[in-house]
């Protein structure tokens, strides 16, 4: 039976990473996954989940199985952890919360909720948007549509063909945001584009889903959830998927969480029963380290604190990469201007390069970026910008 399957190339980013690690050129430069790098290039365990690890070891007394939705305590933790403990949707108790194996398992389970509620609805996602959200959210049966997002010649955003793109939605419809950080483009909306854009899901009705991957990695823990927060003022139900891989540094053990706001506290909670319930059909339960870890951080003040410095200190990290990296080719000489790299915000931005740059700087110079030219910012470090630099300019 199994003869009629063929072996399928490997995931373009993931393969990327495979064919970094087997490159033996000692200067290569790792510019692929979106995977946070320290100034030696290591991608360190933060030391507060270190710390919680410690605790939690004394702590855990059973390997049973955990509860459906996940750890209670998570779950109360991280909704105020994302909208605040002041915002009336917490207030009003509208906001139910479930574990999930990562950010993409949130999505998934999330995106399979919302096809139970509206079978075969329209998603629409921006252009370009994370490669792994079309076949996440697609599979789960919804109808997928672009809306304008990126624009390659001024490296921004095309705010009103988007607009008017999403004027064609209807209360029917989904749309997907990303909460801060884009990936790929490293393209945020501004507050005040925000703003019209929370008005607009207000007027048309249509339902936001925001996925919020990076926090605390744009421009601070409050600054970049302004949408998420204000969408939640400003709609009756949305759904926001919560990934603590990047944040956390919890990459492997999969922990994120689906949140889901509701008219009221009844609704939103029938609409996470439906997640479980899903995720019962999908993989039974979530996985417990990952969310044993973020709970034992949120609740303890003196390991927040902690936490809380080494998210700065990297958010700062890659900030200051991007300056450097801009200014850097900019004195070099190069022909193209970078400086929009450092108006971005996240791990990633699209240099504009074209296929066969990209294709000369993986095989002459051992740099390893996407075919897009989506590069991962935080991994360049200052051992490799030199190189980097001089090797861009080499093929521009
Ligand atoms: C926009 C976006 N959403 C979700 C995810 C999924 O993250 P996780 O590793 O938690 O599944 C990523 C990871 O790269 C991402 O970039």
């Amino acid at each position: 039976m199994l003869e009629s399957l063929e072996k399928l190339a490997a995931d373009p980013i993931l393969g990327l990473t495979a064919a970094y690690n087997q490159d033996n050129n000692p200067k290569k430069v790792d510019l692929g996954a979106g995977v946070y790098k320290d100034a030696d290039g290591n991608t360190p365990v933060f030391a507060a989940v270190k710390k919680a690890e410690i605790i939690w070891q004394q702590e855990e007394t059973t390997k049973a199985y955990i509860a459906q939705p996940g750890f209670d305590d998570f779950n109360a933790q991280i909704i105020p952890h994302i909208f605040g403990e002041s915002h009336v949707a917490v207030k009003d108790n509208r906001l139910s919360s479930v574990m999930a194996p990562g950010g993409s398992g949130a999505l998934r389970v999330g995106a399979e909720m919302l096809n139970r509620a509206k079978p075969g609805a329209t998603l629409w996602v921006s252009s370009p948007t994370w490669g792994n959200h079309i076949p996440l959210l697609g599979r789960a049966g919804l109808n997928i549509k672009e809306y304008p997002y990126y624009n390659a010649d001024t490296h921004g955003l095309r705010f009103e063909e988007m607009m008017d793109t999403l004027k064609q939605a209807n209360s029917n419809d989904i749309v997907l945001f990303h909460g801060c950080c884009h990936n790929p483009t490293g393209v945020d909306l501004s507050r005040e584009q925000w703003d019209s854009v929370a008005e607009l899901a207000k007027e048309l009705g249509f339902l936001p889903f925001i996925d919020t991957a990076y926090h605390g990695l744009g421009e601070g823990l409050d600054e970049d959830v302004y949408g998420v927060r204000l969408m939640a003022e400003s709609v009756d139900e949305m759904l926001v998927v919560y990934s603590c891989s990047k944040n956390f540094g919890l990459y492997r053990d999969r922990i994120g969480a689906a949140v889901v706001m509701g008219k009221n506290q009844e609704a939103a909670e029938a609409s996470t029963s439906h997640i479980t319930n899903i995720a019962r059909e999908m993989y039974s339960l979530p996985p417990s380290h990952g969310g044993a870890i973020v709970k034992t951080i949120l609740k303890d003040p003196d390991l927040y604190k902690i936490w809380k410095k080494e998210l700065d200190e990297m958010r700062e990290h890659i900030n200051g990469l991007r300056v450097e990296f801009a200014d850097m080719l900019a004195e070099k000489g190069s022909s193209t201007d970078f400086s929009f790299i450092k108006n971005q915000f996240g791990m990633f931005s699209f240099l504009g390069l074209s296929k066969e740059q990209i294709q000369r700087l993986r095989d002459e110079y051992s740099i390893y970026m996407v075919g897009s030219s989506r590069a991962n910012v935080a991994g360049i470090s200052p051992k490799n910008i030199d190189y980097l630099t001089d090797a861009i300019i080499s093929v521009l």
